[in-house]
């Protein structure tokens, strides 16, 4: 499921001994920054941070502040439970500002966490990053159904994540019943200069490190840079559950043991003794009569299910039809909508036909692509992929509102959005010059999310296929939304097969698998996935390198790569910061892993969105990529995409990875 040898050179490993509750947890990581001298402007900007932190934390759980000039600035921001009183809140702040500087001494940057308080500070900027390193705390006990377990955990930390986002508190807790006696306790909390998306992405990536090292576990805890998540058998908090979650129905029974014989007084309860017990053993020694009532209630719970889903059934279908016809637009409309596709209007030529800016009676701004040629499709079928289309909705992603099909022509409706497109950004000397390298970044980590949503979130696994820089386009706040995806689908492509007859793509950015036999998988995504990020760190195009002595962009990237002179590949005008480079060199490393040859070789786009998210992580060395196609030395074997291509283990490292502490050559 995950790739578990980066993540385990990673995580922090803290076992909490059993039966320690009131233990205190606290584990602290040093950022090992320029070490800042006693007396110097630094700590005393560190002091004053540190006093504000105490002071401001208590009103509102979190606070984040800044001080000081550059070089001497520090930023800070600390966070407390939302659980607890403002007094325990101020202690507990108070502890880590004083422990802090003897856990990390001297140091431009760390983090402390407690049980009920996190402090962090550093002379980077880090505010409204999404960090998901962090470490984990589990209890190594097993719940006697580790599936039934996770199913609960998973289902109510689901939705207490989307509560607390909900709710603009980044905070909340829940509880999920998981037998007559029993309960799971949860609680999720984010840093609150978080996005809700970042912090539903920092709480699901969470979840799923915790789903992967403490299965079925009675406790698990992991506190990251950004959100904290935490589940117990017993109440741990504070409050009262602010979300009662219903168990999942179960499917499967879990094995019951008939033999011996039940004790004809055996009282259903008897197997929760104590509250502080952890584990109860629920297949074992239960009486006939617990069992009878267990079904009894889940048949019931069945029922229940069955008729609220109804109701929510017939509802949908209502919604849907209601959406579906809104899908179809008319001819007319559009034409009036775009003033008969005046040239004034026309946005750009794309490779499927010309798109136009257009506006709706109701003032809604629209983007309408002609296509060249109808489908072959029939309308139906059509209007079946324009709603599985319409229906993906992802800040990453381009709108489809709708499509038109009329007198041999068919127009698809997007929605519409201001900026330009990457490609008229980063390969224009004038507006390259403004974009800066967090701008860079955050259009990178946002088409990495898109990827993702297309690859894996969604309800259908698409391959984008065209991915380009062309192909992205930016919102007023540079937020990178990926277009023209799922047209191969909409266009009658032969989705369903791996191989393709028709190669649709733009030179440069295909994979050589795919270019060379139509070999379609997610990875053909991530090969242009990486070639994008070195056009958006270098701001020169792959094409722009023809004719020269290295041929394309890979193979001028590699060349700098083992001549150890990477840093030369950066945008000049981005500056020279030592920071800016390693972060650079970082994404030069990733992109190189997504260009690999070997389709297997590359990681697929949740680990490449891991290892942009989590500065901490270690990128394994890439082999050399794939280079002009035809080239000499392709062997039909480094193209063999095996049946788990698309899923999560796919990523084959070398296991010295562990150990290899240069993640690049300088
Ligand atoms: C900082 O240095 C310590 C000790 O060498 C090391 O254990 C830790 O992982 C380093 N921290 C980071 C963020 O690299
Ligand atoms: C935070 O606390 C400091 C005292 O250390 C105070 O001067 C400052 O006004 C407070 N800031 C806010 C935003 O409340
Ligand atoms: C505050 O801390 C005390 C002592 O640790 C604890 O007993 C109490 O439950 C806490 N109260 C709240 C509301 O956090
Ligand atoms: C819990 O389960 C895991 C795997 O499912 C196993 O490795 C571990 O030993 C179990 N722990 C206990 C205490 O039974
Ligand atoms: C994470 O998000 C995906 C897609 O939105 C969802 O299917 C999955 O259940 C989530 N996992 C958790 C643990 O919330
Ligand atoms: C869950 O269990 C608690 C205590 O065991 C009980 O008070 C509560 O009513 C139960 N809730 C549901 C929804 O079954
Ligand atoms: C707190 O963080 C936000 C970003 O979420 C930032 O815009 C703001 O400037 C920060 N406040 C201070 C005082 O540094």
């Amino acid at each position: 499921m995950f790739p578990l040898q980066i993540l385990l050179a990673y995580i922090v490993l803290y076992l909490l001994p059993s039966n320690t509750k009131s233990e205190f947890i606290s584990y602290n990581l040093c950022e090992n920054n320029t070490a800042y001298a006693r007396g110097s402007t630094f700590e005393t900007n560190l002091k004053i941070l540190f006093t504000s932190l105490i002071q401001n934390t208590s009103k509102t759980g979190f606070f984040n502040d800044t001080l000081g000039n550059i070089p001497d600035r520090v930023y800070g921001s600390s966070l407390c439970r939302g659980d607890i009183s403002a007094s325990n809140c101020t202690n507990c702040i108070t502890t880590a500002s004083q422990n802090l500087p003897q856990l990390c001494p001297y140091d431009r940057g760390a983090i402390v966490w407690y049980e009920v308080c996190m402090l962090r500070y550093s002379n980077k900027y880090f505010f409204s990053d999404l960090d998901v390193d962090g470490y984990r705390v589990d209890n190594p006990q097993n719940w006697s159904d580790p599936y039934q377990f996770e199913q609960a955990v998973v289902e109510m930390m689901s939705a207490i994540s989307r509560a607390a986002v909900q709710s603009g508190k980044m905070f909340s807790t829940g509880m999920v019943n998981l037998t007559v006696s029993d309960s799971i306790y949860g609680l999720v909390q984010c840093t609150r200069d978080l996005t809700g998306d970042q912090c539903l992405e920092c709480l699901n990536t969470s979840m799923q490190i915790l789903e992967e090292y403490c299965y079925g576990n009675v406790l698990g805890l992991y506190q990251a840079h950004s959100c904290m998540l935490r589940y117990e058998t017993d109440k741990f908090f504070n409050s009262d559950p602010f979300l009662i979650v219903s168990a999942p129905v179960r499917i499967n029974f879990p094995p019951v043991k008939i033999s011996p014989p039940p004790q004809a007084t055996a009282a259903p309860e008897e197997p929760s003794k104590g509250k502080g017990k952890k584990t109860v053993p629920i297949a074992l020694g239960i009486g006939i009569p617990f069992v009878l009532s267990s079904a009894l209630a889940i048949i019931l719970l069945i029922c229940l299910q069955r008729r609220k889903s109804r109701n929510r059934l017939e509802e949908k279908n209502i919604q849907e039809l209601k959406g579906r016809k809104s899908l179809l637009f008319e001819f007319s409309t559009l034409q009036e909508a775009t003033e008969h596709f005046s040239d004034l209007n026309k946005l750009g030529e794309g490779g499927f036909g010309p798109v136009y800016k257009g506006k709706l009676l109701d003032g809604q701004e629209i983007a309408v692509k002609r296509l060249s040629k109808g489908s072959d499709q029939g309308l139906s079928e059509l209007m079946n992929e324009v709603q599985f289309l319409a229906e993906l909705q992802h800040k990453n992603l381009v709108r489809l509102f709708g499509v038109c099909m009329e007198k041999e022509e068919m127009l698809l409706v997007y929605e519409y959005i201001r900026n330009k497109s990457l490609d008229t950004l980063i390969f224009d000397d004038e507006s390259r010059r403004k974009l800066n390298w967090e701008e860079r970044l955050k259009i990178i980590k946002g088409i990495s999310r898109g990827l993702l949503y297309l690859h894996q979130d969604s309800a259908i696994r698409i391959v984008h296929r065209d991915l380009k820089a062309g192909n992205i386009l930016l919102d007023e706040n540079l937020n990178p939304k990926i277009s023209d995806f799922g047209l191969a689908r909409l266009l009658g492509g032969d989705h369903t097969q791996s191989k393709t007859s028709k190669v649709v793509g733009t030179y440069g950015y295909m994979a050589p698998e795919y270019a060379i036999h139509g070999t379609v998988s997610t990875k053909v995504d991530v090969f242009s996935f990486g070639v994008l990020i070195l056009e958006i760190i270098t701001g020169r195009s792959n094409s722009s390198f023809s004719g020269t002595s290295a041929g394309n962009l890979l193979n001028y990237t590699w060349e700098h790569w083992t001549n150890g002179t990477a840093t030369e590949l950066i945008d000049p005008s981005l500056g020279d910061e030592t920071w800016l480079n390693d972060e650079a060199v970082r994404c030069i490393n990733i992109a190189l892993l997504c260009v690999q040859m070997t389709p297997n070789e590359r990681p697929n786009i949740f680990s490449v969105n891991l290892m942009l998210t989590r500065k901490r992580m270690q990128v394994p060395p890439p082999s050399s990529p794939a280079f002009v196609f035809g080239d000499s030395g392709i062997d039909d074997r480094d193209f063999e995409i095996s049946d788990n291509s698309t899923s999560r283990s796919s990523v084959k490292y070398s296991n010295n990875e562990v150990t290899c502490t240069e993640p690049y050559p300088r």
